[in-house]
């Protein structure tokens, strides 16, 4: 059978054939194969690659999500964990709510539903950290239920599919409404994962490889060679640059002052260096009077909504420091740069090499 857009069976039967050739190898994935003889994923490595891959690339997330599962292989093993211990591993990744909502979810399920995620879309929902891509993300993929998956790929395929030149974010419902008539009711979960490869691997943001993409015939914007500009974005806001002073207090025998941040906002239930609020000019704000040396250089380091450029000061911590409630004294043999959040480890990384 041929349908409108001249392509023998439908559109999402092609992209299926295509995925069971193409289908990238993933730690989180069960391939194509081993699902067509009865293989599930693990609803637990599908929630945690889904909650690591919000807003960063599966490049970035490989290696975390491979040491997660290795630390707490199950929702049980995550839920008894240490909070510090999750927001160390956690580091690097950024967006730090995202940690402290993953913690929160794996005791709820752990807790009060004895282990097991929620099988459908409205129930997943009802999660902490769980919002509607990742809902219809893990119901999909763990539970082959036939909910679209919206994410910055899938838009861009519809965008270009149906040649759609309004601009984002006003266009995400239409959008939405292209990826739902196409999601299937047979392999929703392996269609899922394929409109998101051939999102990074062929429909990439620019040069597209139309010329082996398995939609190019029903391709509205290949057809009116508009591809490479779509989808369209509203002009972003441009970022505001914030000021800040970090203070780095290291003892005689190696010990670091470092301080926990309260769990709400940026950064939030991470460990860091005392330091002063961000702002257009910081009023300084040492953790103890000392002759603070400030060193060369600056930290510079890019949030969703701002620029941020920080100085950084250093001062011997003297022997018999009392930190308060939120700071901690870390011993040189337990201190880890790798263990603070991105912006934290810089300022470290401009004291070492200074
Ligand atoms: N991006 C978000 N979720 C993904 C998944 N399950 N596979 C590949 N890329 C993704």
């Amino acid at each position: 059978m041929r349908d409108l857009n001249g392509c023998s069976g439908s559109l999402s039967d092609e992209l299926l054939e295509w995925y069971d050739r193409h289908a990238r190898d993933l730690p989180w994935r069960v391939s194509p194969a081993a699902r067509k003889v009865g293989e599930r994923p693990d609803p637990y490595r599908v929630w945690l690659s889904e909650v690591m891959l919000q807003q960063t690339t599966v490049a970035a997330v490989r290696d975390y999500f491979l040491r997660f599962t290795t630390r707490w292989p199950s929702v049980a093993d995550l839920a008894a964990a240490a909070d510090a211990d999750v927001m160390a591993e956690w580091a690097g990744l950024g967006y730090y709510a995202r940690a402290r909502n993953l913690l929160k979810c794996a005791r709820v399920v752990a807790d009060d539903l004895g282990g097991q995620f929620p099988d459908n879309h409205d129930a997943l929902l009802k999660l902490p950290g769980i919002g509607p891509y990742t809902a219809a993300a893990i119901a999909s993929i763990a539970f082959d239920e036939p909910v679209a998956v919206l994410d910055g790929n899938v838009e861009r395929v519809m965008a270009r599919l149906h040649d759609i030149h309004d601009p984002l974010p006003g266009a995400k419902p239409l959008l939405r409404d292209h990826a739902a008539a196409l999601t299937p009711d047979e392999r929703p979960g392996d269609y899922a994962q394929a409109v998101m490869d051939l999102g990074a691997t062929i429909c990439t943001p620019r040069k597209p490889a139309c010329g082996i993409c398995p939609w190019q015939t029903p391709c509205a914007a290949r057809k009116a060679g508009t591809a490479p500009d779509l989808p369209k974005k509203m002009p972003k806001k441009p970022k505001p640059t914030r000021h800040g002073i970090v203070y780095l207090a290291r003892s005689e025998t190696g010990t670091w002052l470092l301080e926990r941040r309260p769990d709400k906002g940026l950064l939030g239930g991470t460990l860091g260096w005392p330091g002063t609020d961000w702002t257009d000019a910081p009023t300084p704000n040492p953790p103890f009077t000392a002759d603070w040396q400030e060193l060369d250089g600056e930290v510079r380091h890019t949030f969703t909504h701002f620029h941020l450029v920080l100085r950084v000061q250093s001062a011997r911590l003297q022997a018999g420091f009392n930190p308060a409630p939120n700071q901690e004294l870390v011993p040189e043999e337990a201190f880890r740069a790798t263990d603070l959040p991105t912006v934290m480890r810089k300022a470290y990384e401009l004291y070492a090499n200074r």
